[in-house]
């Protein structure tokens, strides 16, 4: 496997790291050394005397939650100046997508297929921390996710290892690398290592049940890319998988990250996951847990005291080793000179672009936008015409809703710069079109349809209708799971209650998931899915409503049609008895009395089939691509060798749009059953209208690399279907071979 690359390597040489940390380390006392493994909790609008003086006597290595950057510049000078060892501390914050400004969810994020835009996103957002005083965020969470009602789906790349690792590694890019170098970077932590998305039935905290072969070529390859993209540190989940929670996972932490990865950065737990082991079941008592979270390799516990209280004995009675408590306290001291935190542990707010400035917003407003994926557009109905318009009325609990289109996980968003998409249009409008505004109902979940009236006659009353719909921001997110995955409370009572009014129809929805969304498809012209954009929803929305942009945002997740399909992803098994649409036979078309037989019978739901709603990759555009002369450079490569496919996009309609070209393969024979569809490029296009472009990809040998049934990584000879397409579900086809 190859070695991890650094990136970002700060002014130090290695050696000089290496050495100076080695001479931390032999000047240490123990507690000294404990005291860098714990990061403690420091909410508040003061710092509690007990917390400065932990830091003053070098009993704290790290604190989370405290982004006044007064507060935050005390400490750190107590820790230089105070303490013994003068080590500075690491000031950790949850900067998920956006700090003051925020930007779409990490799902809508990832629907942009632009790691240029989500690079510089957090680079912003790392700005903005950095002002504050904070030098560590955990994100990016690239935990593949296949469950939505998971509402820790909202941070997530979605269900693709390829795109994950490779949007991951750009967020990573993005926090940590600079510019101009040395202002405002902050350390990535890749979480939650490994496999929490597969919490059964997407209940949050659920266990984990991952065989090791699914782990390593599922789960694991985006931690991988996140980590060779140069994270400083790996955040352990807190579920159980197979048996062994995270944080006690020596397999996990020790022989895959450190010995097969060689990772030297910090390997944290998650809140408190620590003494959460003798809940699990795992060890009795936090003794005991403290010795299995640092036997697995856990160097720093995140708000416990379980290493505070148990390590030093653990040490004494050589339960854990010196060295392994040396090795951990070497890791985050690195890191910490990695970081040039030694240099420079303040932060000097003046030196920052001010929070939302000019530069946040516009990002905002252009990451929002890629952001929003077109799932429905009958006749044309969107974009609408300005000039066509006298009046659209503006419908739903979303559509001026500031804190709710935000999203979840944002402690520090500002929702005073939120610009709602009521506003927004209203700004458009102007003396063009009028905007009559009706909630229709007080929030996603209400069961009311009093309001309902104002709503219907807001739509007589108008030329066309935009209803905004969808889920709170507090119904995703951690802990915040869904079993059912329709729109909440009325919406869809409401939805038909417009339809009856007769005119067209725009829906607009807000979600931090995919929802289930076919008790609503018929009843709307078009169907804008934005999931939370974040700040600058209102102009993101306005441009794609009214045309002054094209949606170019593709899903990075399927869509079920029902709840009951789920897991349901495009990179599936074939199974012995793939499905057809002509085997699907519907619960309502079996006659009474059928008689039972194995024969025949394929991999479908009786009530549901086996296509989802919408396919991962999917979405429109206000123009048509066509894609034509799909070449390669060979129809049969050795494994020394790289083939090159490409294919011409043609802008056939009257607009200007942008594309999301994906080339997908599959294995067709393999030491272990391959996917019917794996992801391995893709490149996200501007194509003006009636133009065309050729897009190029090459693909080595070891990008058809799996882990295989004797356990070793690599590519197996063979056949290879390939297609390059708009979504996993079309495509140009070809075939070609990989020879021994
Ligand atoms: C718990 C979450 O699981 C994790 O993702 C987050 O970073 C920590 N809490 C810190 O807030």
């Amino acid at each position: 496997m190859k070695e991890m690359t650094k990136r970002d390597q700060p002014a130090l040489a290695i050696d000089s790291i290496e050495q100076r940390v080695e001479s931390l380390l032999a000047t240490m006392t123990q507690a000294e050394k404990i005291g860098q493994m714990r990061q403690v909790d420091a909410t508040g609008e003061r710092l509690s005397p007990a917390l400065v003086e932990a830091v003053r006597t070098g009993q704290i290595g790290s604190v989370i939650n405290q982004t006044d950057p007064a507060l935050v510049n005390e400490l750190q000078r107590i820790a230089m100046e105070e303490s013994r060892m003068a080590i500075p501390l690491l000031i950790a914050r949850d900067v998920i997508h956006g700090f003051k400004t925020i930007f779409p969810i990490p799902l809508g994020q990832a629907a942009t297929w632009n790691p240029a835009i989500i690079e510089e996103a957090a680079r912003t957002a790392a700005n903005e921390a950095a002002r504050s005083g904070v030098n560590w965020t955990f994100a990016p969470m690239v935990d593949i996710s296949r469950d939505p009602r998971w509402g820790r789906i909202a941070e997530s790349f979605g269900e693709d290892p390829y795109l994950s690792g490779v949007l991951g590694a750009a967020m990573t890019r993005g926090f940590q690398e600079a510019n101009p170098p040395g202002a405002g970077a902050i350390a990535a932590c890749a979480k939650h290592f490994a496999g929490y998305g597969a919490s059964e039935s997407g209940r949050d905290y659920s266990a984990t049940n991952i065989p090791e072969n699914e782990l390593r070529n599922v789960y694991l390859p985006p931690f991988k890319a996140v980590l060779e993209a140069g994270a400083h540190s790996i955040m352990a989940s807190f579920s159980d998988i197979d048996g062994v929670p995270a944080s006690a996972n020596a397999f996990l932490f020790r022989t895959v990250l450190r010995e097969e990865w060689r990772f030297d950065g910090i390997a944290v737990s998650d809140w408190n996951s620590v003494s959460q082991l003798s809940v699990h079941g795992i060890t009795a008592d936090d003794r005991e847990a403290a010795e299995q979270a640092a036997l697995a390799g856990i160097d720093i516990e995140m708000a416990g005291n379980v290493y505070e209280c148990h390590l030093d004995d653990l040490a004494e009675d050589g339960i854990v080793n010196q060295s392994m408590i040396d090795e951990a306290v070497a890791n985050i001291l690195r890191t910490k000179f990695r970081l040039g935190l030694f240099e420079n542990p303040y932060t000097d707010p003046e030196a920052f672009p001010a929070f939302g400035d000019k530069h946040a917003k516009e990002l905002a407003v252009q990451a929002a936008r890629e952001s929003i994926v077109l799932l429905k557009n009958d006749n044309g109905a969107l974009p609408l015409n300005t000039r066509a318009i006298n009046s659209v009325a503006i419908i739903g609990p979303l559509a001026d809703a500031p804190y709710e289109q935000l999203g979840t996980w944002v402690f520090d968003g500002d929702v005073t710069l939120s610009v709602t998409p009521l506003t927004a249009i209203r700004e458009l409008a102007g003396a063009h079109f009028e905007v009559r505004y009706a909630p229709a109902m007080e929030s996603t979940r209400s069961r009311s349809t009093e309001l309902f009236e104002d709503a219907v006659t807001a739509a007589q009353e108008s030329d066309v209708v935009v209803v905004f719909l969808g889920e709170e921001s507090i119904l995703s997110g951690e802990a915040h799971s869904r079993a059912n995955i329709d729109l909440p409370g009325n919406q869809a009572d409401l939805i038909k209650t417009i339809r009856s009014v007769g005119k067209p129809v725009i829906a607009v929805i807000m979600a931090g998931r995919p929802l289930t969304l076919g008790n609503i498809l018929d009843d709307v012209d078009a169907l804008l899915f934005a999931w939370h954009p974040g700040t600058m929803a209102g102009p993101a929305i306005s441009d794609l409503l009214f045309g002054r942009a094209t949606p170019s945002g593709r899903l990075p997740v399927t869509f079920p049609k029902v709840v009951g399909q789920i897991p349901i992803y495009y990179n599936h098994k074939n199974t012995g008895r793939p499905p057809t649409q002509e085997d699907v036979v519907l619960i309502d078309d079996i006659p009474i009395g059928t008689a039972q037989t194995s024969l025949g019978m394929t991999a479908f739901h009786m009530d549901a089939g086996f296509e989802p709603q919408f396919p991962f990759g999917f979405g429109l555009s206000y123009t048509d691509f066509q894609y034509t002369d799909l070449i390669m450079s060979a129809k049969r490569i050795r494994p020394s060798e790289t083939l090159r496919i490409s294919a011409m996009i043609s802008n056939v309609g009257d607009v200007d749009g942008a594309e999301v070209v994906q080339l997908y393969i599959r294995d067709l024979v393999g030491s272990v059953t391959r996917p019917v569809r794996e992801l391995k490029a893709f490149s996200k296009i501007h194509v003006p209208a009636g133009l065309s472009k050729r897009v190029t990809f090459d693909l080595s040998a070891s990008d058809l690399g799996f882990w295989r049934r004797d356990g070793s990584f690599g590519p197996e000879p063979g056949e290879f279907h390939l297609w390059v397409g708009p979504d996993a579900k079309s495509g140009l086809f070809a075939t070609f071979s990989l020879a021994d």
